[in-house]
């Protein structure tokens, strides 16, 4: 059984890192795997699809220190999983019944600024915000959660997060496993610091939740499973895999499918990343979803110590046979660096980036309208930082001037950058222009996005210049 639980002392401390997740003893993956329940929805008179979130206050007994106090969407901890089309036109009516501002931001949309619920569009207390726009992007595992000025990190780790999977009509998505909840699993994985009856706020927590089931297991009644992974923790990074090193395919990262599946036995999740992986399974096994301490690029800051179990998966005595891997999805359109019109750069260190923490009334980068870049971000870091870019989906032209490995092939909305990295990302900027709302991007470690690790761009139409800035809340 297990490693972890001793002391990873202050080592793992100083590196950031914090406890180590402890499976020691009490860890027996009892507990099934609670499955977030599809959002229901109406079709509105003009064909918009309406789903309803109030975030709340709740508790929940994890099972871990009798009742804790928590956030929910419609419940007492984390959200219903919305589903959604590609070409769908979809409205979502964000209920704020906590006594704090909150605001509900779509991680990983491509949609237009005003409707992106970053800090400039809150919604106070009692408050309804009713975003609305079209899917306009490939079948994806995205996720919802708060992001008020300041407050992310503390919204977030109390449990309001939810998973956002997008469909489309490409025959990729009917060949991988498709049966929510059945063999396609949402895999929402978080550490937590939970204590007299309340979820602490620190940066990393030694007790594990998945979909805010604690030591859970899953029955696989399937020979391949598809895994929905979610790393929607404040800021460990977890490098997922099978507990006998067995190799999955990686076969969609942040912003949808890879060109070909990819044969691997571990994938590295920063928080903020997803990514789907097909497990094949035998009759009658049991076999683990494990966290090995993850690679941060040659120098690995974590011991053996930092490994551990997630979740138990169990194979029925028979089980259903899967449709065949295909052998390749399709290649993916690329983006052409010959066609970047500006190359940006961003130092990510202590708590700002470029030298600057964020101002809610500072725009930083001015972007046009059908235009690629190309954005160097630097990690100068000696600590782990991770980049999000709100808007778009990117792709990785290289990692520390090296081509990126395969599971960085595809569209990402969120890179990790281990300490004393550089990533090349190169993206485009289409559909939706608006010079008074600017979008997001920062480190999706969230105590550092919360003390300033962000800053903000807006896509202006050619020839325009960027405008005041106008929030667009709910008051009432
Ligand atoms: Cu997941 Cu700016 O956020
Ligand atoms: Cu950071």
């Amino acid at each position: 059984s297990l490693l972890t639980g001793a002391l990873g002392g202050t080592f793992l401390l100083a590196a950031g890192c914090g406890n180590p997740v402890d499976t020691v003893g009490q860890v027996d993956f009892s507990r099934p795997l609670l499955i977030p329940p599809l959002a229901r929805s109406t079709v509105d008179g003009d064909g918009q699809r309406v789903f309803t979130l109030h975030a709340q206050p709740g508790q929940r007994d994890f099972g871990i220190d009798g009742t804790t106090r928590t956030f929910g969407f419609n419940g007492d901890y984390l959200g219903p999983t919305l589903r959604a089309r590609r070409g769908e036109r979809v409205r979502v009516d964000v209920v704020n019944n906590l006594d704090e501002d909150t605001s509900v931001h779509w991680h990983g949309m491509h949609l237009p600024a005003r409707m992106d619920g970053g800090p400039h569009q809150p919604v106070r207390p009692g408050a309804t915000w009713s975003p609305t726009w079209t899917v306009n992007q490939p079948a994806a595992t995205l996720w919802y959660h708060p992001h008020p000025h300041g407050r992310t990190r503390e919204q977030v780790n109390q449990g309001l997060a939810g998973m956002f999977i997008l469909d489309d009509d490409d025959p990729t998505q009917r060949a991988l496993p498709h049966d929510y909840g059945v063999d396609d699993i949402p895999v929402i994985v978080q550490d937590k610091d939970i204590h007299g009856g309340r979820i602490r706020n620190q940066k990393t927590g030694n007790l594990l939740l998945v979909n805010g089931t604690y030591a859970p297991y899953l029955t696989v009644v399937t020979d391949r499973v598809r895994l929905r992974l979610l790393n929607a923790s404040v800021s460990r990074v977890y490098a997922f895999g099978l507990a006998d090193q067995r190799p999955v395919h990686l076969v969609a990262t942040d912003g949808g499918r890879l060109a070909a599946p990819v044969p691997l036995s571990r994938i590295r999740l920063s928080p903020g990343e997803r990514a789907e992986i097909v497990v094949p399974v035998h009759a009658g096994e049991r076999v683990a979803l494990r966290s090995f301490p993850p690679e941060l690029g040659g120098k690995s800051f974590e011991t053996g110590r930092d490994q551990f179990d997630v979740l138990d998966l169990r194979a029925a005595a028979t089980l259903r046979r899967s449709a065949n891997l295909p052998a390749d999805f399709g290649e993916l359109p690329r983006l052409d660096p010959a066609t970047a019109v500006t190359t940006r750069d961003f130092r990510l260190t202590g708590t700002n980036i470029n030298g600057d923490e964020m101002d809610m009334d500072r725009i930083d980068a001015v972007t046009t309208l059908g235009t690629t870049e190309i954005w160097t971000v630097r990690n100068t870091d000696g600590q782990r930082h991770n980049f999000h870019v709100h808007d778009v989906q990117f792709r990785v032209l290289s990692i520390d001037g090296a081509a990126p490995p395969a599971e960085l092939s595809g569209w990402k909305d969120t890179v990790f950058l281990p300490p004393k990295s550089a990533a090349r990302l190169i993206m485009k900027f289409a559909d939706y222009a608006d010079p008074e709302l600017p979008y997001m991007y920062h480190c999706h470690l969230l105590m550092h996005e919360d003390d300033g690790m962000m800053g903000q761009f807006v896509v202006v139409e050619p020839g325009q210049s960027a405008g005041r800035i106008s929030g667009v809340g709910a008051h009432e």
